[in-house]
């Protein structure tokens, strides 16, 4: 082998240390940054990455492996505006939206604000994904993988350049007194509970919505570490 291969090859295998360094880094800085969106613009989420969003949920374990969930993408507008209106969503003031006719929170009072600035709402995004919960599978811990799967569409999402905000109001509307009619809509068997609804699309940075961002308890409050 010359110098100059030996040369070459030392040089890739470098780069492949430090790019695969960088993914890590990225993969963590994603988590510690992932916040929750409150403000979406009104552009479409491909179908392709509504897919690989769902993907990672499936990836998520599950307790004895029974995947215990069933996710519903939905882009249309009519069916998140027929579940928002159980008047139990979180819809943000009309005009903060960047929603034309200010959506299902129009001509309501302003919600109640957390920390201030705009909260988004069901109907409010471009793309939701209704995780249910699957009342026939044998996982002693369904809700707790049902967490997972979100919390992995979550990272995925944001990885993808999205924002998006889980939401539970919704959930009310969803196994509520329409829950057959509207697992009908959703092609879902009825045995299906709704657990949460991911609001997903791009963050519209033109709304300051920083300031609804809470803080994080600290390593010293909340863990302990012993040795
Ligand atoms: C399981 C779950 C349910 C939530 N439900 C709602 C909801 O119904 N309405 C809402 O405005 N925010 C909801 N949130 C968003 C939380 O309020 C938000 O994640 C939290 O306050 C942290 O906000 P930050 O990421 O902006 O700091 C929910 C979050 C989770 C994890």
């Amino acid at each position: 082998m010359t110098h100059k291969s030996v040369a070459i090859i030392t040089a890739a295998v470098l780069l492949l240390v430090i790019s695969s360094a960088m993914a890590e880094t990225a993969v963590v800085d994603t988590i510690m940054n992932v916040g929750t969106a409150q403000v979406f613009t009104d552009e479409a989420v491909s179908a392709d990455d509504l897919n690989t969003i769902m993907r990672a949920g499936l990836a998520a374990a599950s307790a004895i492996n029974q995947q215990p969930w069933f996710f519903v993408a939905i882009t249309n507008q009519e069916l998140m505006d027929e579940i928002a209106g159980s008047g139990m969503g979180f819809a943000p003031p009309a005009g903060l939206t960047g929603k034309p006719d200010g959506g299902p929170g129009e001509g309501r009072p302003a919600p109640p604000m957390m920390t201030g600035g705009a909260k988004a709402g069901l109907g409010d995004s471009p793309a939701a994904i209704i995780i249910y919960r699957n009342d026939r599978s044998k996982s002693p811990n369904a809700d707790f993988d049902c967490g997972l799967a979100a919390q992995n569409m979550v990272i995925a999402a944001a990885s993808l350049g999205y924002g998006v905000k889980i939401v539970s109001s919704p959930v009310m509307m969803l196994n509520g007194g329409k829950h057959d009619a509207l697992c009908e809509k959703m092609a879902v068997d009825p045995a299906m509970q709704a657990v949460a609804v991911l609001l997903i699309g791009r963050v519209d940075n033109a709304v300051d919505a920083g300031t609804a961002a809470t803080t994080r308890e600290t390593l010293e409050t909340k863990t302990n570490f012993i040795e």
